[in-house]
């Protein structure tokens, strides 16, 4: 992959903070910063995924569908690489999606996104102490046909991806419009996940052997990573 703008959100939690100062008896911020997303930090910690159905409010999930629609209709998605450095290319056998990186005030619906996103970050440092300190994200395109392989998230020779998350943006979604995320969870069973509108699915980045199967109708996502700043 292309170096890709980082969104980099204000970090109080980040890498430098050491266990020691994190409270044993929660205080009624820490609580108040976990408890949302308690059930997420719970799957994650006991199976390495989560799915959570109607995390984004209805009205952003429109209002973010309607963006990556103007996006593809204006021409400005691009066909995803594989890969990244100078081993990236473009193969749509391989991966077939359209997108377009975020960036901090590009609307106000991204803005809105990123906020509830730095709210998980902080969840997921608080309750699982994953010293998360970046997001990054793009809107994902696939038409009907397209699909991505199996792959995992964290590149080779870059491992700062550590959390995976993807939210769909697909209102009335059915099960005969295909194109289910299906998770490989070392040594269980596989999973299908219908892209429905509002949902989410987060995997821990370097374990998840994951693909996008091929839709009937147009496909559209968030796709993000929370990344660790990489220790030099
Ligand atoms: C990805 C990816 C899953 C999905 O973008 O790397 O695996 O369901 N996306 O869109
Ligand atoms: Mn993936």
């Amino acid at each position: 992959m292309t170096p890709s703008p980082i969104t980099r959100r204000p970090n109080s939690e980040g890498i430098a903070v050491s266990h020691s100062e994190f409270p044993a008896v929660p205080d009624s911020s820490w609580a108040a910063a976990t408890q949302p997303h308690q059930p997420i930090l719970d799957a994650i910690r006991d199976h390495g995924w989560s799915e959570q159905d109607i995390f984004l409010p209805e009205d952003l999930t429109i209002a973010l569908a309607l963006e990556c629609a103007a996006l593809a209709a204006a021409g400005k998605l691009t066909l995803a690489g594989v890969s990244r450095g100078a081993a990236q290319s473009v193969q749509p056998g391989i991966r077939g999606d359209q997108i377009h990186w975020l960036e901090a005030g590009q609307s106000l619906a991204c803005d809105r996104y990123l906020g509830i996103m730095e709210s998980l970050r902080v969840a997921l440092n608080r309750g699982l102490f994953l010293g998360l300190d970046e997001y990054e994200s793009h809107f994902a395109f696939y038409a009907p046909g397209a699909s991505y392989l199996k792959h995992v998230d964290r590149f080779r020779d870059d491992d700062s991806r550590t959390v995976s998350v993807v939210v769909y943006l697909n209102p009335g979604w059915l099960p005969e419009h295909g194109g289910a995320l299906r998770l490989h969870p070392q040594g269980r069973h596989t999973e299908d996940i219908a892209p429905l509108g509002s949902r989410l699915v987060l995997f821990l980045s370097a374990d998840m052997l994951h693909e996008v199967l091929p839709a009937t109708r147009d496909r559209l996502s968030l796709a993000g990573w929370f990344r660790r700043r990489p220790v030099l």
